[in-house]
Protein backbone atom coordinates (compact mmCIF):
# COMPACT_ATOMS: atom_id res chain seq x y z
CA UNK A 1 0.00 0.00 0.00
CA UNK A 2 0.87 3.38 -0.89
CA UNK A 3 0.22 6.95 0.19
CA UNK A 4 0.68 10.58 -1.42
CA UNK A 5 2.37 13.02 0.68
CA UNK A 6 2.05 16.68 -1.03
CA UNK A 7 2.89 20.03 0.20
CA UNK A 8 0.67 22.28 -1.39
CA UNK A 9 1.23 25.97 -2.66
CA UNK A 10 4.03 25.18 -5.54
CA UNK A 11 2.97 26.45 -8.90
CA UNK A 12 2.91 24.38 -11.84
CA UNK A 13 5.34 24.31 -14.79
CA UNK A 14 6.72 22.83 -17.76
CA UNK A 15 5.64 20.17 -20.25
CA UNK A 16 3.32 17.06 -19.98
CA UNK A 17 3.08 14.15 -22.19
CA UNK A 18 -0.33 12.69 -22.35
CA UNK A 19 -0.49 8.67 -21.77
CA UNK A 20 -2.37 5.96 -24.00
CA UNK A 21 -5.77 6.02 -22.49
CA UNK A 22 -6.78 3.50 -20.70
CA UNK A 23 -10.63 3.21 -21.64
CA UNK A 24 -9.70 2.33 -25.13
CA UNK A 25 -6.64 -0.31 -24.55
CA UNK A 26 -9.25 -1.64 -22.53
CA UNK A 27 -11.42 -2.54 -25.10
CA UNK A 28 -9.21 -2.62 -27.86
CA UNK A 29 -7.12 -5.25 -26.18
CA UNK A 30 -10.42 -7.37 -26.11
CA UNK A 31 -10.71 -6.94 -29.68
CA UNK A 32 -7.55 -8.84 -30.01
CA UNK A 33 -9.55 -11.89 -28.94
CA UNK A 34 -11.27 -12.18 -32.34
CA UNK A 35 -8.19 -11.81 -34.37
CA UNK A 36 -6.25 -15.27 -35.37
CA UNK A 37 -3.57 -13.09 -36.44
CA UNK A 38 -1.14 -10.77 -34.71
CA UNK A 39 -2.28 -7.57 -33.04
CA UNK A 40 0.37 -5.34 -32.00
CA UNK A 41 -1.01 -2.70 -30.06
CA UNK A 42 1.20 0.36 -29.16
CA UNK A 43 0.74 3.33 -26.72
CA UNK A 44 -0.23 0.92 -24.18
CA UNK A 45 -0.22 2.82 -20.92
CA UNK A 46 1.18 1.10 -17.99
CA UNK A 47 -1.54 0.65 -15.70
CA UNK A 48 -2.66 -2.55 -13.25
CA UNK A 49 -5.95 -3.14 -15.07
CA UNK A 50 -3.94 -3.06 -18.34
CA UNK A 51 -1.87 -5.68 -16.70
CA UNK A 52 -4.53 -7.54 -15.76
CA UNK A 53 -6.17 -7.76 -19.36
CA UNK A 54 -2.70 -9.17 -20.45
CA UNK A 55 -2.89 -12.09 -17.50
CA UNK A 56 -6.35 -12.59 -18.83
CA UNK A 57 -5.50 -12.90 -22.47
CA UNK A 58 -2.80 -15.06 -21.47
CA UNK A 59 -5.00 -17.66 -19.52
CA UNK A 60 -7.05 -17.97 -22.26
CA UNK A 61 -3.85 -19.08 -24.02
CA UNK A 62 -3.16 -16.50 -26.14
CA UNK A 63 0.61 -15.59 -26.42
CA UNK A 64 1.05 -12.27 -25.19
CA UNK A 65 4.12 -9.76 -25.51
CA UNK A 66 4.55 -6.66 -23.60
CA UNK A 67 7.90 -4.10 -24.52
CA UNK A 68 7.52 -0.85 -23.19
CA UNK A 69 4.06 0.40 -24.37
CA UNK A 70 3.90 -1.83 -27.11
CA UNK A 71 1.76 -5.32 -26.16
CA UNK A 72 1.94 -8.39 -29.13
CA UNK A 73 -0.95 -10.65 -29.05
CA UNK A 74 -0.52 -13.64 -31.01
CA UNK A 75 -4.02 -14.84 -31.40
CA UNK A 76 -3.79 -18.15 -32.42
CA UNK A 77 -4.71 -20.46 -29.79
CA UNK A 78 -7.82 -19.90 -27.42
CA UNK A 79 -7.92 -22.91 -25.05
CA UNK A 80 -10.65 -21.94 -22.74
CA UNK A 81 -13.56 -20.42 -22.38
CA UNK A 82 -13.17 -19.31 -18.69
CA UNK A 83 -12.13 -16.35 -16.66
CA UNK A 84 -10.12 -16.21 -14.17
CA UNK A 85 -12.62 -15.02 -11.59
CA UNK A 86 -9.72 -13.05 -9.60
CA UNK A 87 -9.09 -11.03 -12.41
CA UNK A 88 -12.81 -10.38 -14.15
CA UNK A 89 -13.94 -9.39 -10.53
CA UNK A 90 -10.82 -6.41 -10.87
CA UNK A 91 -12.04 -4.30 -13.29
CA UNK A 92 -15.26 -3.43 -14.92
CA UNK A 93 -13.99 -3.40 -18.31
CA UNK A 94 -14.09 -7.45 -18.07
CA UNK A 95 -17.20 -7.41 -19.33
CA UNK A 96 -16.26 -6.52 -22.76
CA UNK A 97 -15.12 -9.95 -23.07
CA UNK A 98 -18.46 -11.41 -23.14
CA UNK A 99 -19.00 -10.25 -27.09
CA UNK A 100 -15.47 -11.44 -27.88
CA UNK A 101 -15.62 -14.35 -26.51
CA UNK A 102 -19.32 -15.46 -27.66
CA UNK A 103 -17.71 -13.91 -31.69
CA UNK A 104 -14.47 -16.12 -31.40
CA UNK A 105 -15.26 -19.33 -29.52
CA UNK A 106 -19.37 -19.08 -28.95
CA UNK A 107 -18.92 -19.49 -24.89
CA UNK A 108 -17.61 -17.63 -21.80
CA UNK A 109 -17.72 -18.16 -18.04
CA UNK A 110 -17.06 -14.76 -16.25
CA UNK A 111 -18.01 -13.21 -13.17
CA UNK A 112 -19.83 -10.36 -12.20
CA UNK A 113 -16.97 -7.17 -13.01
CA UNK A 114 -15.39 -5.24 -10.93
CA UNK A 115 -13.92 -1.56 -10.57
CA UNK A 116 -14.77 1.56 -8.97
CA UNK A 117 -17.20 1.59 -6.58
CA UNK A 118 -19.35 4.97 -7.63
CA UNK A 119 -23.18 3.13 -7.28
CA UNK A 120 -24.39 0.51 -8.75
CA UNK A 121 -23.27 -0.64 -12.37
CA UNK A 122 -25.49 -2.68 -13.71
CA UNK A 123 -25.22 -4.54 -17.08
CA UNK A 124 -28.53 -5.03 -17.94
CA UNK A 125 -28.23 -3.09 -21.18
CA UNK A 126 -25.21 -5.98 -21.94
CA UNK A 127 -27.26 -8.43 -20.92
CA UNK A 128 -30.23 -8.13 -23.72
CA UNK A 129 -28.25 -6.87 -26.36
CA UNK A 130 -26.10 -9.58 -26.32
CA UNK A 131 -29.39 -12.02 -25.89
CA UNK A 132 -30.78 -10.25 -28.79
CA UNK A 133 -28.34 -11.86 -30.64
CA UNK A 134 -28.66 -15.20 -30.06
CA UNK A 135 -26.82 -15.36 -26.97
CA UNK A 136 -28.18 -17.55 -23.89
CA UNK A 137 -27.13 -16.06 -20.63
CA UNK A 138 -27.67 -17.95 -17.11
CA UNK A 139 -26.72 -16.90 -14.00
CA UNK A 140 -24.73 -19.78 -12.36
CA UNK A 141 -23.96 -20.12 -8.99
CA UNK A 142 -21.78 -17.56 -7.04
CA UNK A 143 -22.56 -14.84 -9.58
CA UNK A 144 -20.52 -16.59 -12.15
CA UNK A 145 -22.29 -15.52 -15.92
CA UNK A 146 -22.59 -18.31 -18.57
CA UNK A 147 -23.00 -17.13 -21.68
CA UNK A 148 -23.23 -19.50 -25.15
CA UNK A 149 -24.14 -19.40 -28.72
CA UNK A 150 -23.63 -21.75 -31.41
CA UNK A 151 -22.99 -18.47 -33.70
CA UNK A 152 -23.76 -14.77 -33.09
CA UNK A 153 -26.27 -12.97 -35.09
CA UNK A 154 -26.35 -9.75 -36.25
CA UNK A 155 -29.93 -7.54 -35.08
CA UNK A 156 -30.73 -4.06 -34.73
CA UNK A 157 -30.57 -2.60 -30.98
CA UNK A 158 -31.65 0.19 -29.55
CA UNK A 159 -29.72 0.79 -26.01
CA UNK A 160 -32.20 2.70 -23.43
CA UNK A 161 -29.00 4.98 -22.91
CA UNK A 162 -25.43 5.68 -24.58
CA UNK A 163 -23.57 3.06 -22.63
CA UNK A 164 -19.99 3.12 -23.29
CA UNK A 165 -19.46 -0.62 -22.14
CA UNK A 166 -22.20 -1.68 -23.92
CA UNK A 167 -21.73 -0.14 -27.14
CA UNK A 168 -18.41 -1.69 -27.01
CA UNK A 169 -19.17 -5.13 -26.03
CA UNK A 170 -21.88 -5.20 -28.97
CA UNK A 171 -19.32 -3.90 -31.49
CA UNK A 172 -17.37 -6.79 -30.74
CA UNK A 173 -19.79 -9.31 -30.62
CA UNK A 174 -21.08 -7.90 -33.92
CA UNK A 175 -17.73 -8.38 -35.80
CA UNK A 176 -17.73 -12.01 -36.04
CA UNK A 177 -21.78 -12.78 -35.76
CA UNK A 178 -23.96 -13.54 -39.16
CA UNK A 179 -25.34 -10.53 -41.11
CA UNK A 180 -25.52 -6.76 -40.02
CA UNK A 181 -25.69 -5.28 -36.41
CA UNK A 182 -27.28 -1.76 -36.08
CA UNK A 183 -26.85 -0.15 -32.74
CA UNK A 184 -28.91 2.64 -31.91
CA UNK A 185 -28.30 5.59 -29.33
CA UNK A 186 -24.87 4.15 -29.34
CA UNK A 187 -22.45 5.71 -27.37
CA UNK A 188 -20.24 8.38 -28.80
CA UNK A 189 -17.21 8.72 -26.92
CA UNK A 190 -13.75 8.83 -28.21
CA UNK A 191 -12.67 5.35 -27.27
CA UNK A 192 -15.71 4.18 -29.34
CA UNK A 193 -14.50 5.71 -32.35
CA UNK A 194 -10.71 3.89 -31.59
CA UNK A 195 -12.32 0.60 -30.95
CA UNK A 196 -14.05 1.32 -34.48
CA UNK A 197 -10.53 1.83 -36.03
CA UNK A 198 -8.76 -1.17 -34.44
CA UNK A 199 -11.58 -3.28 -35.42
CA UNK A 200 -11.69 -1.61 -39.30
CA UNK A 201 -8.22 -2.60 -39.39
CA UNK A 202 -8.72 -5.69 -38.69
CA UNK A 203 -11.00 -6.08 -41.74
CA UNK A 204 -14.35 -5.53 -40.18
CA UNK A 205 -16.62 -3.46 -42.00
CA UNK A 206 -18.11 -1.33 -39.12
CA UNK A 207 -19.14 2.61 -39.24
CA UNK A 208 -20.95 5.64 -37.58
CA UNK A 209 -18.68 5.06 -34.81
CA UNK A 210 -18.70 8.97 -33.21
CA UNK A 211 -22.57 9.33 -33.93
CA UNK A 212 -25.63 8.09 -32.57
CA UNK A 213 -26.05 4.57 -35.03
CA UNK A 214 -23.35 2.25 -35.33
CA UNK A 215 -23.29 -0.22 -38.71
CA UNK A 216 -21.31 -3.54 -38.37
CA UNK A 217 -21.15 -6.32 -41.41
CA UNK A 218 -19.85 -9.29 -39.44
CA UNK A 219 -17.29 -11.64 -40.66
CA UNK A 220 -16.81 -15.88 -40.74
CA UNK A 221 -13.50 -14.81 -39.19
CA UNK A 222 -10.61 -12.14 -38.51
CA UNK A 223 -6.90 -13.01 -39.17
CA UNK A 224 -4.75 -9.83 -39.73
CA UNK A 225 -1.56 -8.97 -39.24
CA UNK A 226 -2.10 -5.27 -37.63
CA UNK A 227 -0.90 -2.75 -36.14
CA UNK A 228 -2.15 -0.04 -33.96
CA UNK A 229 -1.46 3.10 -31.84
CA UNK A 230 -4.20 3.87 -28.49
CA UNK A 231 -5.71 7.12 -28.09
CA UNK A 232 -3.88 9.34 -25.65
CA UNK A 233 -5.86 9.79 -22.55
CA UNK A 234 -8.47 13.22 -22.28
CA UNK A 235 -9.39 12.19 -18.79
CA UNK A 236 -5.57 12.21 -17.78
CA UNK A 237 -4.91 15.33 -19.81
CA UNK A 238 -8.14 16.96 -18.38
CA UNK A 239 -6.68 15.56 -14.80
CA UNK A 240 -3.91 17.80 -15.45
CA UNK A 241 -5.64 20.73 -16.33
CA UNK A 242 -7.32 20.97 -13.28
CA UNK A 243 -4.12 20.75 -11.77
CA UNK A 244 -2.51 23.62 -12.87
CA UNK A 245 -5.99 25.44 -12.62
CA UNK A 246 -5.66 24.68 -9.25
CA UNK A 247 -2.18 25.29 -8.30
CA UNK A 248 -1.40 27.64 -10.69
CA UNK A 249 0.91 28.58 -13.41
CA UNK A 250 1.58 27.41 -16.79
CA UNK A 251 2.25 23.85 -18.49
CA UNK A 252 1.87 22.68 -21.79
CA UNK A 253 0.26 19.27 -22.61
CA UNK A 254 1.71 17.39 -25.38
CA UNK A 255 0.08 14.61 -27.37
CA UNK A 256 -3.91 15.48 -26.87
CA UNK A 257 -5.84 17.09 -29.69
CA UNK A 258 -8.60 19.95 -28.88
CA UNK A 259 -12.18 18.23 -29.71
CA UNK A 260 -11.42 15.27 -27.41
CA UNK A 261 -10.95 17.84 -24.28
CA UNK A 262 -13.14 20.57 -25.25
CA UNK A 263 -15.84 20.42 -22.92
CA UNK A 264 -13.74 20.16 -19.78
CA UNK A 265 -11.84 22.83 -21.45
CA UNK A 266 -15.10 24.94 -21.92
CA UNK A 267 -15.57 24.54 -18.28
CA UNK A 268 -12.57 25.12 -17.15
CA UNK A 269 -12.44 28.64 -19.12
CA UNK A 270 -15.85 29.22 -17.13
CA UNK A 271 -13.86 29.28 -14.39
CA UNK A 272 -10.84 31.93 -15.73
CA UNK A 273 -8.50 29.07 -16.26
CA UNK A 274 -6.95 30.28 -20.03
CA UNK A 275 -6.14 27.53 -22.23
CA UNK A 276 -5.24 27.51 -25.86
CA UNK A 277 -4.81 24.95 -28.19
CA UNK A 278 -0.90 26.01 -29.33
CA UNK A 279 -0.74 23.31 -32.42
CA UNK A 280 -2.66 20.21 -33.60
CA UNK A 281 -1.69 18.16 -30.97
CA UNK A 282 -0.07 20.57 -28.17
CA UNK A 283 -2.69 22.56 -25.39
CA UNK A 284 -1.29 25.35 -23.71
CA UNK A 285 -2.98 26.21 -19.76
CA UNK A 286 -2.04 29.09 -17.77
CA UNK A 287 -3.74 29.90 -14.47
CA UNK A 288 -3.60 32.61 -11.39
CA UNK A 289 -4.87 30.14 -8.99
CA UNK A 290 -7.99 32.06 -8.60
CA UNK A 291 -10.80 29.95 -9.79
CA UNK A 292 -14.64 31.32 -10.53
CA UNK A 293 -17.59 29.19 -9.30
CA UNK A 294 -19.14 27.85 -12.20
CA UNK A 295 -23.26 28.59 -12.25
CA UNK A 296 -24.42 24.95 -13.08
CA UNK A 297 -22.54 22.14 -14.71
CA UNK A 298 -24.26 18.88 -15.60
CA UNK A 299 -22.12 15.45 -16.52
CA UNK A 300 -23.31 14.33 -19.61
CA UNK A 301 -22.36 11.38 -22.02
CA UNK A 302 -20.22 12.75 -25.32
CA UNK A 303 -19.47 15.20 -25.72
CA UNK A 304 -20.90 16.73 -22.57
CA UNK A 305 -18.82 17.16 -19.78
CA UNK A 306 -17.26 13.79 -18.78
CA UNK A 307 -18.69 12.47 -15.44
CA UNK A 308 -14.58 10.86 -15.22
CA UNK A 309 -13.71 14.62 -14.63
CA UNK A 310 -16.76 15.61 -12.15
CA UNK A 311 -14.52 15.22 -8.97
CA UNK A 312 -11.48 17.00 -10.22
CA UNK A 313 -13.37 20.13 -10.83
CA UNK A 314 -15.59 19.81 -7.53
CA UNK A 315 -12.07 19.68 -6.05
CA UNK A 316 -10.74 23.19 -8.17
CA UNK A 317 -14.37 25.01 -7.29
CA UNK A 318 -14.17 23.87 -3.93
CA UNK A 319 -11.51 27.21 -3.43
CA UNK A 320 -13.28 29.10 -6.12
CA UNK A 321 -14.64 32.89 -5.76
CA UNK A 322 -18.62 31.93 -5.57
CA UNK A 323 -20.96 29.08 -5.01
CA UNK A 324 -20.72 26.48 -7.95
CA UNK A 325 -23.96 23.74 -8.87
CA UNK A 326 -22.47 20.53 -10.22
CA UNK A 327 -25.17 17.89 -11.55
CA UNK A 328 -24.05 14.08 -11.85
CA UNK A 329 -26.44 12.31 -14.45
CA UNK A 330 -24.30 9.50 -15.39
CA UNK A 331 -23.12 7.55 -12.04
CA UNK A 332 -26.46 7.30 -9.11
CA UNK A 333 -23.26 7.98 -6.04
CA UNK A 334 -20.48 9.30 -7.32
CA UNK A 335 -19.65 11.69 -4.68
CA UNK A 336 -17.75 9.30 -1.82
CA UNK A 337 -15.04 11.91 -1.77
CA UNK A 338 -16.61 14.71 -1.32
CA UNK A 339 -16.28 14.07 2.62
CA UNK A 340 -12.45 13.82 2.19
CA UNK A 341 -12.36 17.54 0.97
CA UNK A 342 -14.29 18.75 3.66
CA UNK A 343 -11.81 17.45 6.01
CA UNK A 344 -9.51 19.89 3.85
CA UNK A 345 -12.22 22.25 4.96
CA UNK A 346 -14.38 22.66 1.89
CA UNK A 347 -17.53 23.49 1.91
CA UNK A 348 -19.91 21.48 -0.06
CA UNK A 349 -23.50 20.27 0.72
CA UNK A 350 -24.62 16.61 -1.26
CA UNK A 351 -28.12 15.56 -1.69
CA UNK A 352 -28.57 13.03 -4.50
CA UNK A 353 -27.05 13.66 -7.70
CA UNK A 354 -26.26 17.50 -6.86
CA UNK A 355 -23.69 18.97 -4.92
CA UNK A 356 -23.32 22.41 -3.96
CA UNK A 357 -19.77 23.91 -3.38
CA UNK A 358 -19.60 27.09 -1.63
CA UNK A 359 -15.97 28.20 -2.56
CA UNK A 360 -13.47 28.32 0.25
CA UNK A 361 -10.08 31.03 0.73
CA UNK A 362 -8.12 27.94 1.91
CA UNK A 363 -8.21 24.52 1.72
CA UNK A 364 -6.09 23.06 4.52
CA UNK A 365 -3.43 19.72 4.39
CA UNK A 366 -5.14 16.50 5.68
CA UNK A 367 -5.19 13.24 6.44
CA UNK A 368 -7.18 11.57 3.26
CA UNK A 369 -8.37 8.43 1.90
CA UNK A 370 -8.72 7.94 -2.06
CA UNK A 371 -12.00 5.74 -2.15
CA UNK A 372 -11.92 5.46 -5.95
CA UNK A 373 -10.12 6.48 -8.90
CA UNK A 374 -11.48 9.84 -10.00
CA UNK A 375 -12.36 11.10 -6.51
CA UNK A 376 -8.52 10.12 -5.67
CA UNK A 377 -7.45 12.22 -8.49
CA UNK A 378 -9.75 14.71 -6.94
CA UNK A 379 -8.06 14.70 -3.40
CA UNK A 380 -4.74 15.13 -5.63
CA UNK A 381 -6.11 18.32 -7.13
CA UNK A 382 -6.88 19.81 -3.45
CA UNK A 383 -3.73 19.08 -2.05
CA UNK A 384 -1.92 21.12 -4.92
CA UNK A 385 -4.15 23.90 -3.41
CA UNK A 386 -4.26 23.31 -0.32
CA UNK A 387 -2.01 24.86 2.61
CA UNK A 388 0.39 22.26 4.49
CA UNK A 389 0.45 18.85 3.72
CA UNK A 390 -1.55 16.91 2.73
CA UNK A 391 -1.47 12.72 2.90
CA UNK A 392 -3.64 10.47 0.74
CA UNK A 393 -4.09 6.92 1.61
CA UNK A 394 -4.73 4.21 -0.49
CA UNK A 395 -3.15 5.68 -3.52
CA UNK A 396 -3.62 2.11 -5.51
CA UNK A 397 -7.19 3.33 -6.33
CA UNK A 398 -5.47 6.50 -8.07
CA UNK A 399 -2.90 3.79 -9.76
CA UNK A 400 -5.55 2.49 -11.60
CA UNK A 401 -6.11 5.20 -13.76
CA UNK A 402 -2.36 7.09 -13.76
CA UNK A 403 0.78 6.35 -14.45
CA UNK A 404 3.21 7.11 -12.09
CA UNK A 405 1.11 10.55 -11.03
CA UNK A 406 3.98 11.53 -8.08
CA UNK A 407 6.27 11.81 -10.92
CA UNK A 408 4.87 13.85 -13.85
CA UNK A 409 3.72 16.18 -11.20
CA UNK A 410 6.72 16.65 -9.63
CA UNK A 411 8.60 17.38 -13.16
CA UNK A 412 6.42 20.11 -13.47
CA UNK A 413 7.18 21.43 -9.92
CA UNK A 414 4.95 19.73 -7.73
CA UNK A 415 5.97 18.74 -4.02
CA UNK A 416 4.60 15.29 -4.85
CA UNK A 417 6.16 11.95 -3.49
CA UNK A 418 5.09 8.25 -3.04
CA UNK A 419 5.88 6.19 0.67
CA UNK A 420 5.19 2.86 1.10
CA UNK A 421 3.24 2.07 3.96
CA UNK A 422 4.77 0.13 6.92
C1 LIG B 1 -17.20 3.78 -19.05
C2 LIG B 1 -15.84 4.18 -18.55
C3 LIG B 1 -15.96 5.03 -17.29
C4 LIG B 1 -16.89 6.21 -17.52
C5 LIG B 1 -18.22 5.73 -18.12
C6 LIG B 1 -19.13 6.88 -18.51
C7 LIG B 1 -14.46 2.34 -19.23
C8 LIG B 1 -13.62 1.18 -18.80
N1 LIG B 1 -15.08 3.01 -18.24
O1 LIG B 1 -17.79 2.97 -18.03
O2 LIG B 1 -14.67 5.48 -16.93
O3 LIG B 1 -17.14 6.86 -16.30
O4 LIG B 1 -17.99 4.94 -19.29
O5 LIG B 1 -18.50 7.72 -19.41
O6 LIG B 1 -14.53 2.67 -20.40
N2 LIG B 1 -25.78 1.28 -17.16
C9 LIG B 1 -26.91 0.53 -16.91
N3 LIG B 1 -26.99 -0.72 -17.49
C10 LIG B 1 -26.02 -1.21 -18.31
C11 LIG B 1 -24.86 -0.42 -18.56
C12 LIG B 1 -24.77 0.84 -17.97
O7 LIG B 1 -27.81 0.95 -16.21
O8 LIG B 1 -26.16 -2.34 -18.80
C13 LIG B 1 -25.68 2.63 -16.54
C14 LIG B 1 -24.53 2.73 -15.55
O9 LIG B 1 -24.89 2.24 -14.29
C15 LIG B 1 -24.27 4.21 -15.55
C16 LIG B 1 -24.56 4.62 -17.01
O10 LIG B 1 -25.35 3.57 -17.56
O11 LIG B 1 -25.18 4.87 -14.71
C17 LIG B 1 -23.31 4.80 -17.85
O12 LIG B 1 -22.55 3.63 -17.84
P1 LIG B 1 -21.60 3.18 -19.02
O13 LIG B 1 -21.58 4.22 -20.09
O14 LIG B 1 -21.94 1.80 -19.39
O15 LIG B 1 -20.19 3.20 -18.30
P2 LIG B 1 -19.08 2.10 -18.33
O16 LIG B 1 -18.96 1.53 -19.69
O17 LIG B 1 -19.22 1.20 -17.17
Amino acid sequence: MSRFIIEGGNRLNGELKIPGAKNAVLPILAATILNRGTSTIHNCPDLEDVATMQEILVSLGLRVERSNKTITVYGENIVTNKIPESSAGKMRSSIVLMGAMLGRVGEIYISYPGGCAIGPRPIDMHLSALRKMGAEIDDLYKGILHSKASRMRGAEILLDYPSVGATENIMLAASLAEGVTIIRNAAKEPEIVDLQNFLQQMGVEISGAGTGVIYITGRDEIKADVSYSVIPDRIVAGTYMTCAAAAGGEIILNGIEYEPVSSTVYCLRNCGVQIEPVDKKIIRVKSDRVPKAIEVVRTSPYPGFPTDMQPQLVALLSKAVGTSVVIETVFENRYGYVEQLMRMGADITVRERVAVIKGVKRLTGAFVDACDLRGGAALVVASLTAEGTSIINNVKHIDRGYESLEEHLSSVGAAIKRVQDD
